[in-house]
Protein backbone atom coordinates (compact mmCIF):
# COMPACT_ATOMS: atom_id res chain seq x y z
CA UNK A 1 0.00 0.00 0.00
CA UNK A 2 1.04 3.37 -1.00
CA UNK A 3 -0.03 7.03 0.21
CA UNK A 4 -3.76 8.41 -0.35
CA UNK A 5 -4.67 4.43 -0.49
CA UNK A 6 -3.24 3.50 -3.90
CA UNK A 7 -0.76 0.38 -3.82
CA UNK A 8 2.31 0.14 -5.68
CA UNK A 9 3.67 -2.59 -7.50
CA UNK A 10 6.21 -3.14 -10.67
CA UNK A 11 5.43 -4.13 -14.48
CA UNK A 12 8.31 -7.05 -15.46
CA UNK A 13 10.34 -4.76 -16.48
CA UNK A 14 10.96 -3.42 -13.04
CA UNK A 15 9.12 0.00 -13.51
CA UNK A 16 7.03 1.13 -10.32
CA UNK A 17 3.25 1.57 -10.45
CA UNK A 18 0.88 3.35 -9.20
CA UNK A 19 -2.83 2.03 -9.10
CA UNK A 20 -5.93 3.09 -7.78
CA UNK A 21 -8.26 -0.12 -6.53
CA UNK A 22 -6.02 -2.79 -6.08
CA UNK A 23 -5.08 -4.86 -3.03
CA UNK A 24 -1.38 -5.84 -2.12
CA UNK A 25 -0.64 -8.94 -3.66
CA UNK A 26 -2.58 -8.84 -7.25
CA UNK A 27 -1.10 -9.85 -10.33
CA UNK A 28 -3.06 -7.16 -12.94
CA UNK A 29 -3.28 -5.00 -15.64
CA UNK A 30 -2.88 -1.14 -14.99
CA UNK A 31 -4.64 1.01 -17.21
CA UNK A 32 -1.45 3.90 -17.29
CA UNK A 33 -3.40 7.74 -17.20
CA UNK A 34 0.10 9.42 -16.11
CA UNK A 35 3.69 8.46 -16.88
CA UNK A 36 5.92 10.33 -15.04
CA UNK A 37 10.32 9.80 -15.49
CA UNK A 38 10.53 7.12 -12.88
CA UNK A 39 7.15 6.13 -11.90
CA UNK A 40 3.28 4.85 -13.56
CA UNK A 41 0.01 5.88 -12.47
CA UNK A 42 -3.16 4.37 -13.70
CA UNK A 43 -6.37 2.26 -12.21
CA UNK A 44 -6.71 -1.72 -12.15
CA UNK A 45 -8.32 -3.19 -15.46
CA UNK A 46 -8.19 -6.76 -15.18
CA UNK A 47 -6.84 -9.22 -12.49
CA UNK A 48 -5.16 -11.77 -12.95
CA UNK A 49 -4.14 -12.99 -9.68
CA UNK A 50 -6.47 -12.01 -6.65
CA UNK A 51 -4.86 -10.49 -3.54
CA UNK A 52 -5.75 -13.06 -0.56
CA UNK A 53 -6.30 -10.04 1.53
CA UNK A 54 -9.75 -9.06 -0.97
CA UNK A 55 -12.79 -9.01 -0.12
CA UNK A 56 -16.67 -8.29 -2.12
CA UNK A 57 -17.67 -4.57 -2.14
CA UNK A 58 -21.11 -4.35 -0.68
CA UNK A 59 -21.99 -0.79 -1.84
CA UNK A 60 -23.08 -0.94 -5.49
CA UNK A 61 -21.43 2.42 -5.63
CA UNK A 62 -18.15 1.61 -5.24
CA UNK A 63 -16.53 1.24 -8.57
CA UNK A 64 -17.62 4.50 -9.55
CA UNK A 65 -17.61 6.46 -6.33
CA UNK A 66 -14.30 6.14 -4.86
CA UNK A 67 -15.00 7.61 -1.59
CA UNK A 68 -14.87 4.29 0.60
CA UNK A 69 -11.51 3.63 -1.28
CA UNK A 70 -10.83 0.04 0.67
CA UNK A 71 -14.30 -1.42 0.40
CA UNK A 72 -12.91 -4.32 -1.23
CA UNK A 73 -9.89 -4.98 1.44
CA UNK A 74 -11.49 -7.01 4.32
CA UNK A 75 -11.02 -4.72 7.55
CA UNK A 76 -8.49 -6.20 9.65
CA UNK A 77 -6.09 -5.99 6.28
CA UNK A 78 -7.34 -2.04 6.40
CA UNK A 79 -5.84 -1.56 10.35
CA UNK A 80 -2.81 -3.17 9.49
CA UNK A 81 -2.03 -1.11 6.81
CA UNK A 82 -3.25 2.02 8.73
CA UNK A 83 -1.01 1.15 11.67
CA UNK A 84 1.77 0.77 9.17
CA UNK A 85 1.17 4.08 7.35
CA UNK A 86 1.24 5.67 10.97
CA UNK A 87 4.47 3.93 12.18
CA UNK A 88 6.93 4.92 8.51
CA UNK A 89 5.58 8.25 8.72
CA UNK A 90 6.63 8.46 12.15
CA UNK A 91 9.63 6.57 12.19
CA UNK A 92 10.92 7.88 9.12
CA UNK A 93 10.01 11.57 9.20
CA UNK A 94 9.25 12.05 12.37
CA UNK A 95 12.28 10.46 14.45
CA UNK A 96 9.82 8.47 16.84
CA UNK A 97 11.40 5.10 18.77
CA UNK A 98 8.69 1.83 17.51
CA UNK A 99 8.61 1.33 21.03
CA UNK A 100 6.29 4.17 22.01
CA UNK A 101 3.20 2.87 19.28
CA UNK A 102 0.43 0.99 20.13
CA UNK A 103 -1.93 -1.04 18.31
CA UNK A 104 -4.41 1.04 16.21
CA UNK A 105 -8.02 1.02 18.18
CA UNK A 106 -10.72 0.10 15.59
CA UNK A 107 -14.16 0.86 15.26
CA UNK A 108 -16.90 -1.20 16.59
CA UNK A 109 -19.28 0.06 13.41
CA UNK A 110 -17.98 -0.12 10.02
CA UNK A 111 -20.83 0.87 8.49
CA UNK A 112 -23.57 4.17 9.22
CA UNK A 113 -20.37 5.69 11.11
CA UNK A 114 -21.10 9.45 9.88
CA UNK A 115 -22.74 12.13 11.22
CA UNK A 116 -22.51 14.31 8.69
CA UNK A 117 -22.41 14.17 4.60
CA UNK A 118 -22.77 16.29 1.56
CA UNK A 119 -23.85 16.25 -1.80
CA UNK A 120 -24.19 18.27 -4.79
CA UNK A 121 -27.38 19.06 -7.24
CA UNK A 122 -26.02 19.14 -10.88
CA UNK A 123 -27.38 18.92 -14.55
CA UNK A 124 -23.95 16.98 -15.48
CA UNK A 125 -24.34 13.12 -14.15
CA UNK A 126 -21.59 11.24 -14.70
CA UNK A 127 -22.52 7.74 -16.30
CA UNK A 128 -21.27 4.99 -15.78
CA UNK A 129 -20.12 1.96 -17.69
CA UNK A 130 -23.33 0.51 -17.59
CA UNK A 131 -25.51 3.55 -18.16
CA UNK A 132 -23.59 4.69 -21.01
CA UNK A 133 -24.08 1.23 -22.96
CA UNK A 134 -27.59 1.68 -22.20
CA UNK A 135 -27.42 5.33 -23.99
CA UNK A 136 -28.26 7.19 -20.95
CA UNK A 137 -28.03 11.12 -22.36
CA UNK A 138 -25.21 13.08 -20.64
CA UNK A 139 -27.73 16.19 -19.53
CA UNK A 140 -29.32 14.68 -16.59
CA UNK A 141 -30.22 15.97 -13.20
CA UNK A 142 -28.54 14.27 -10.34
CA UNK A 143 -27.78 14.46 -6.59
CA UNK A 144 -24.44 12.84 -5.43
CA UNK A 145 -21.02 13.17 -4.87
CA UNK A 146 -18.14 14.92 -7.06
CA UNK A 147 -16.66 12.19 -9.16
CA UNK A 148 -13.11 12.21 -8.26
CA UNK A 149 -11.03 13.33 -10.89
CA UNK A 150 -14.32 15.48 -12.82
CA UNK A 151 -15.14 18.31 -11.39
CA UNK A 152 -18.02 19.52 -13.12
CA UNK A 153 -19.42 15.66 -12.79
CA UNK A 154 -21.97 14.36 -10.40
CA UNK A 155 -22.16 10.61 -9.19
CA UNK A 156 -25.89 9.73 -8.97
CA UNK A 157 -26.52 7.97 -5.25
CA UNK A 158 -29.12 5.71 -4.79
CA UNK A 159 -27.79 4.07 -1.69
CA UNK A 160 -24.89 5.59 0.43
CA UNK A 161 -23.56 2.97 3.52
CA UNK A 162 -21.43 5.72 5.99
CA UNK A 163 -24.48 7.77 7.32
CA UNK A 164 -27.64 6.39 9.20
CA UNK A 165 -30.87 5.90 8.14
CA UNK A 166 -33.07 9.07 7.35
CA UNK A 167 -30.05 10.20 5.34
CA UNK A 168 -30.50 8.25 2.50
CA UNK A 169 -34.57 8.64 2.61
CA UNK A 170 -33.41 12.57 2.65
CA UNK A 171 -31.46 12.89 -0.08
CA UNK A 172 -33.43 10.82 -2.39
CA UNK A 173 -36.55 12.74 -1.74
CA UNK A 174 -34.78 16.15 -2.04
CA UNK A 175 -34.00 14.83 -5.52
CA UNK A 176 -37.85 13.53 -6.11
CA UNK A 177 -39.14 17.11 -4.89
CA UNK A 178 -36.80 18.68 -7.23
CA UNK A 179 -37.95 17.22 -10.21
CA UNK A 180 -41.73 17.34 -9.41
CA UNK A 181 -41.48 20.52 -9.00
CA UNK A 182 -39.32 21.16 -12.51
CA UNK A 183 -36.44 23.38 -10.43
CA UNK A 184 -33.53 23.93 -12.26
CA UNK A 185 -30.03 21.85 -10.54
CA UNK A 186 -26.64 23.78 -10.93
CA UNK A 187 -24.51 23.98 -14.17
CA UNK A 188 -21.33 24.55 -13.24
CA UNK A 189 -19.90 25.50 -16.90
CA UNK A 190 -22.33 28.40 -16.78
CA UNK A 191 -22.37 29.04 -13.00
CA UNK A 192 -26.16 29.18 -13.19
CA UNK A 193 -29.31 26.92 -11.85
CA UNK A 194 -31.27 27.11 -8.64
CA UNK A 195 -31.01 23.69 -6.59
CA UNK A 196 -27.01 23.33 -5.50
CA UNK A 197 -25.57 21.46 -2.24
CA UNK A 198 -26.93 19.66 0.62
CA UNK A 199 -25.40 19.24 3.96
CA UNK A 200 -26.79 16.55 6.34
CA UNK A 201 -26.10 16.02 9.75
CA UNK A 202 -28.06 13.29 12.35
CA UNK A 203 -26.96 13.18 16.04
CA UNK A 204 -27.38 10.29 17.86
CA UNK A 205 -29.84 12.24 20.07
CA UNK A 206 -31.88 11.47 17.33
CA UNK A 207 -31.61 15.41 15.68
CA UNK A 208 -31.39 15.95 11.67
CA UNK A 209 -29.98 19.33 10.71
CA UNK A 210 -29.90 20.04 6.67
CA UNK A 211 -28.48 23.13 5.13
CA UNK A 212 -28.87 23.66 1.28
CA UNK A 213 -27.19 25.82 -0.56
CA UNK A 214 -29.29 27.58 -3.52
CA UNK A 215 -27.61 29.33 -6.38
CA UNK A 216 -30.21 31.98 -6.82
CA UNK A 217 -32.34 34.25 -4.34
CA UNK A 218 -35.61 33.02 -5.51
CA UNK A 219 -37.66 33.28 -2.12
CA UNK A 220 -41.04 31.63 -3.31
CA UNK A 221 -38.86 28.34 -4.63
CA UNK A 222 -36.99 28.19 -1.25
CA UNK A 223 -39.89 28.27 0.23
CA UNK A 224 -41.95 25.73 -1.97
CA UNK A 225 -38.99 23.50 -1.66
CA UNK A 226 -38.21 23.39 1.97
CA UNK A 227 -41.87 22.83 2.91
CA UNK A 228 -42.35 20.39 0.90
CA UNK A 229 -39.28 18.54 2.38
CA UNK A 230 -40.33 19.42 5.88
CA UNK A 231 -43.94 18.15 5.35
CA UNK A 232 -42.27 14.22 3.93
CA UNK A 233 -39.59 14.52 6.85
CA UNK A 234 -41.34 15.67 10.26
CA UNK A 235 -37.93 13.92 11.65
CA UNK A 236 -35.72 17.45 10.55
CA UNK A 237 -35.38 19.29 13.84
CA UNK A 238 -33.29 22.25 11.89
CA UNK A 239 -33.35 23.63 8.11
CA UNK A 240 -31.21 26.24 7.08
CA UNK A 241 -29.71 27.83 3.87
CA UNK A 242 -27.18 29.99 2.00
CA UNK A 243 -27.16 31.31 -1.29
CA UNK A 244 -24.81 30.46 -3.03
CA UNK A 245 -23.47 32.30 -6.22
CA UNK A 246 -19.79 31.41 -6.13
CA UNK A 247 -17.83 29.70 -9.08
CA UNK A 248 -17.05 27.25 -5.94
CA UNK A 249 -19.50 25.00 -3.69
CA UNK A 250 -17.92 26.31 -0.70
CA UNK A 251 -20.34 27.67 1.53
CA UNK A 252 -18.77 28.40 5.30
CA UNK A 253 -17.97 31.58 4.55
CA UNK A 254 -21.55 32.87 3.27
CA UNK A 255 -24.29 33.74 5.77
CA UNK A 256 -26.73 30.75 6.96
CA UNK A 257 -30.18 31.51 6.56
CA UNK A 258 -32.55 29.99 9.59
CA UNK A 259 -36.10 28.40 8.01
CA UNK A 260 -36.76 26.13 10.61
CA UNK A 261 -36.61 24.93 14.01
CA UNK A 262 -33.93 26.27 16.48
CA UNK A 263 -30.91 26.70 13.76
CA UNK A 264 -28.37 23.78 15.47
CA UNK A 265 -28.75 20.51 16.63
CA UNK A 266 -27.35 19.12 19.57
CA UNK A 267 -24.90 15.43 20.61
CA UNK A 268 -23.54 14.10 23.58
CA UNK A 269 -20.08 12.85 23.75
CA UNK A 270 -19.31 10.95 26.98
CA UNK A 271 -20.26 13.22 30.03
CA UNK A 272 -20.12 16.32 27.31
CA UNK A 273 -23.52 18.09 25.63
CA UNK A 274 -22.74 20.05 22.46
CA UNK A 275 -24.38 22.58 20.11
CA UNK A 276 -23.33 22.81 16.71
CA UNK A 277 -23.81 24.93 14.39
CA UNK A 278 -24.69 24.78 10.68
CA UNK A 279 -20.75 25.46 9.88
CA UNK A 280 -18.72 24.15 12.93
CA UNK A 281 -16.60 21.88 13.03
CA UNK A 282 -17.60 18.51 14.67
CA UNK A 283 -16.15 14.71 14.48
CA UNK A 284 -17.53 13.18 12.02
CA UNK A 285 -17.91 9.56 13.22
CA UNK A 286 -19.60 10.31 17.02
CA UNK A 287 -18.50 6.94 18.29
CA UNK A 288 -15.41 6.91 17.59
CA UNK A 289 -14.22 10.62 18.86
CA UNK A 290 -15.48 9.28 22.04
CA UNK A 291 -12.95 6.87 21.96
CA UNK A 292 -10.20 9.44 20.63
CA UNK A 293 -10.86 12.04 23.26
CA UNK A 294 -10.63 9.19 25.89
CA UNK A 295 -7.06 8.67 24.76
CA UNK A 296 -6.59 11.80 24.65
CA UNK A 297 -7.80 12.08 28.03
CA UNK A 298 -5.85 9.25 29.32
CA UNK A 299 -3.02 10.51 27.71
CA UNK A 300 -3.30 13.82 29.01
CA UNK A 301 -3.79 11.87 32.76
CA UNK A 302 -4.71 15.27 34.79
CA UNK A 303 -4.61 15.88 37.95
CA UNK A 304 -6.59 19.00 38.84
CA UNK A 305 -4.37 21.46 39.00
CA UNK A 306 -3.38 22.10 35.59
CA UNK A 307 -3.19 24.56 33.26
CA UNK A 308 -4.39 23.25 29.64
CA UNK A 309 -4.56 24.76 25.98
CA UNK A 310 -6.41 23.22 23.30
CA UNK A 311 -4.88 24.29 19.77
CA UNK A 312 -7.76 24.33 17.08
CA UNK A 313 -10.38 24.00 19.65
CA UNK A 314 -13.66 23.65 17.00
CA UNK A 315 -16.47 24.38 19.07
CA UNK A 316 -14.41 23.63 21.95
CA UNK A 317 -14.94 19.40 21.91
CA UNK A 318 -11.88 18.40 23.34
CA UNK A 319 -11.28 21.94 26.24
CA UNK A 320 -15.08 20.74 27.43
CA UNK A 321 -14.10 17.25 27.50
CA UNK A 322 -11.15 17.62 29.91
CA UNK A 323 -12.67 21.03 32.03
CA UNK A 324 -13.91 18.87 34.62
CA UNK A 325 -10.17 17.51 35.20
CA UNK A 326 -8.24 20.79 35.32
CA UNK A 327 -7.73 23.85 36.77
CA UNK A 328 -8.49 26.01 33.48
CA UNK A 329 -8.68 25.37 29.68
CA UNK A 330 -7.89 27.79 27.06
CA UNK A 331 -9.28 27.25 23.41
CA UNK A 332 -8.24 28.97 20.24
CA UNK A 333 -9.95 28.41 17.24
CA UNK A 334 -10.45 30.51 13.76
CA UNK A 335 -13.98 30.26 12.69
CA UNK A 336 -15.77 32.83 14.80
CA UNK A 337 -19.20 30.56 15.07
CA UNK A 338 -17.51 27.86 16.25
CA UNK A 339 -15.73 29.93 18.99
CA UNK A 340 -19.16 31.30 20.23
CA UNK A 341 -20.66 27.84 20.00
CA UNK A 342 -17.52 26.49 22.49
CA UNK A 343 -18.56 29.41 24.64
CA UNK A 344 -22.60 28.63 24.56
CA UNK A 345 -21.38 24.93 25.20
CA UNK A 346 -19.36 25.57 28.10
CA UNK A 347 -22.24 27.48 29.77
CA UNK A 348 -24.71 24.52 28.72
CA UNK A 349 -22.83 22.32 30.46
CA UNK A 350 -21.94 24.20 33.44
CA UNK A 351 -18.51 24.38 32.64
CA UNK A 352 -17.00 28.23 34.41
CA UNK A 353 -13.12 27.03 34.22
CA UNK A 354 -12.91 27.07 30.13
CA UNK A 355 -12.26 30.48 27.86
CA UNK A 356 -11.98 30.85 24.35
CA UNK A 357 -10.56 33.17 21.62
CA UNK A 358 -11.22 33.27 17.85
CA UNK A 359 -9.17 33.51 15.58
CA UNK A 360 -5.41 32.12 13.79
CA UNK A 361 -3.85 30.11 17.07
CA UNK A 362 -0.46 31.94 14.49
CA UNK A 363 -1.50 35.09 15.54
CA UNK A 364 -3.29 34.80 19.06
CA UNK A 365 -0.87 32.66 20.68
CA UNK A 366 2.34 34.59 21.39
CA UNK A 367 4.56 35.22 24.72
CA UNK A 368 2.09 38.26 25.58
CA UNK A 369 -1.01 35.84 25.25
CA UNK A 370 0.62 33.06 27.31
CA UNK A 371 1.68 35.46 29.92
CA UNK A 372 -1.85 36.82 30.51
CA UNK A 373 -3.53 33.82 30.59
CA UNK A 374 -0.26 31.22 32.28
CA UNK A 375 2.11 28.63 30.43
CA UNK A 376 0.53 25.88 29.75
CA UNK A 377 1.25 22.59 31.80
CA UNK A 378 -0.37 20.79 28.87
CA UNK A 379 -1.11 21.41 25.68
CA UNK A 380 -3.30 19.56 23.45
CA UNK A 381 -3.79 20.13 19.14
CA UNK A 382 -5.51 19.11 16.94
CA UNK A 383 -4.69 20.74 13.71
CA UNK A 384 -6.03 20.26 10.35
CA UNK A 385 -4.52 17.96 7.35
CA UNK A 386 -2.12 20.25 6.74
CA UNK A 387 -0.40 20.41 9.79
CA UNK A 388 0.65 23.32 12.35
CA UNK A 389 2.42 26.49 10.69
CA UNK A 390 6.01 26.42 11.29
CA UNK A 391 5.80 29.87 13.76
CA UNK A 392 3.02 28.12 15.72
CA UNK A 393 5.82 24.85 15.96
CA UNK A 394 8.21 27.49 16.84
CA UNK A 395 5.54 28.90 19.43
CA UNK A 396 5.47 25.99 21.12
CA UNK A 397 9.09 25.35 21.42
CA UNK A 398 9.30 28.13 23.05
CA UNK A 399 6.48 27.91 25.35
CA UNK A 400 7.99 24.65 26.87
CA UNK A 401 4.80 23.22 27.92
CA UNK A 402 5.87 20.30 30.14
CA UNK A 403 3.47 17.73 27.98
CA UNK A 404 2.06 17.65 24.42
CA UNK A 405 -0.91 15.69 23.14
CA UNK A 406 -1.03 15.97 19.61
CA UNK A 407 -4.42 14.70 17.19
CA UNK A 408 -3.70 14.61 13.77
CA UNK A 409 -5.64 13.73 10.98
CA UNK A 410 -2.80 13.08 8.54
CA UNK A 411 0.37 11.03 9.37
CA UNK A 412 2.52 12.92 7.26
CA UNK A 413 2.33 16.62 8.50
CA UNK A 414 2.04 14.89 12.48
CA UNK A 415 5.38 13.31 11.30
CA UNK A 416 6.37 16.61 9.62
CA UNK A 417 5.75 18.23 13.28
CA UNK A 418 7.49 15.99 15.04
CA UNK A 419 10.24 16.75 13.92
CA UNK A 420 10.68 19.97 14.43
CA UNK A 421 9.14 19.15 17.94
CA UNK A 422 12.03 16.47 18.71
CA UNK A 423 14.57 19.66 19.15
CA UNK A 424 12.51 19.79 22.87
CA UNK A 425 10.07 16.88 22.68
CA UNK A 426 10.76 13.16 23.00
CA UNK A 427 7.35 11.50 21.79
CA UNK A 428 6.12 9.17 24.63
CA UNK A 429 3.16 7.09 22.72
CA UNK A 430 1.77 6.72 19.76
CA UNK A 431 -2.09 5.82 19.49
CA UNK A 432 -4.02 5.45 16.15
CA UNK A 433 -7.62 5.48 16.03
CA UNK A 434 -9.90 4.20 13.21
CA UNK A 435 -12.49 6.78 12.71
CA UNK A 436 -12.84 6.15 9.06
CA UNK A 437 -13.31 2.43 8.26
CA UNK A 438 -13.15 1.40 4.11
CA UNK A 439 -11.16 4.37 3.60
CA UNK A 440 -7.24 5.63 4.24
CA UNK A 441 -7.82 8.16 6.41
CA UNK A 442 -6.54 7.59 10.11
CA UNK A 443 -6.69 9.46 13.37
CA UNK A 444 -3.66 9.58 15.38
CA UNK A 445 -3.06 10.54 18.85
CA UNK A 446 1.08 11.14 19.64
CA UNK A 447 2.07 12.33 23.88
CA UNK A 448 5.20 13.99 24.22
CA UNK A 449 7.20 14.86 26.66
CA UNK A 450 9.73 18.16 27.39
CA UNK A 451 13.03 16.57 27.59
CA UNK A 452 14.97 17.22 30.60
CA UNK A 453 17.76 19.73 30.26
CA UNK A 454 21.69 18.73 30.45
C1 LIG B 1 -9.30 18.81 12.95
S1 LIG B 1 -10.34 20.13 13.50
C2 LIG B 1 -10.29 19.86 15.23
C3 LIG B 1 -11.45 20.44 16.01
C4 LIG B 1 -11.62 19.95 17.44
N1 LIG B 1 -10.39 19.79 18.14
C5 LIG B 1 -12.44 18.67 17.47
O1 LIG B 1 -11.95 17.61 17.86
O2 LIG B 1 -13.63 18.72 17.10
C6 LIG B 1 -9.32 21.50 13.20
C7 LIG B 1 -9.93 22.83 13.58
O3 LIG B 1 -8.94 23.84 13.35
C8 LIG B 1 -9.56 25.00 12.85
N2 LIG B 1 -8.47 25.77 12.19
C9 LIG B 1 -7.92 25.56 10.99
N3 LIG B 1 -6.89 26.38 10.78
C10 LIG B 1 -6.78 27.16 11.89
C11 LIG B 1 -5.90 28.19 12.29
N4 LIG B 1 -4.92 28.60 11.50
N5 LIG B 1 -6.06 28.76 13.50
C12 LIG B 1 -7.08 28.33 14.31
N6 LIG B 1 -7.94 27.35 14.01
C13 LIG B 1 -7.80 26.76 12.81
C14 LIG B 1 -10.66 24.48 11.97
O4 LIG B 1 -11.67 25.44 11.78
C15 LIG B 1 -11.15 23.27 12.77
O5 LIG B 1 -12.17 23.63 13.66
Amino acid sequence: MADKGKCVGRTPEGQVVFADAAAPGDVADVLVRKKKDDYLMGHLLTIHEYSPYRTEPFCQHYEECGGCQWQHIGYDTQLEHKQLMVENALRRIGKVQTESMMPILPADRTVYYRNKLEFAFSNKKWRTSEEMAQGEVAQQNVLGYHRAGAFDKILHIDHCWLQDSPSNEIRNALFEIAESQELSFFDVSQNSGFLRHVMIRVTTLGEVLLVMSFGERDEPNIKRYLDAVLERFPVLTTVAYCINPKPNDYWLDLDVVPYYGKGFIEEELGHVRFKIGPKSFFQTNTTQAIRLYNVVTEFAALKGTENVYDLYTGLGSIALYVANQCRQVVGIEQVEEAIEDARINAALNGIQNAVFYAGDVRNILTEEFAARHGKPDLLITDPPRDGMHPDVVKMLLQLEAPRLVYVSCNPATQARDLNLLNEKYVVRKSQPVDLFPHTYHIENVALLELKSRG
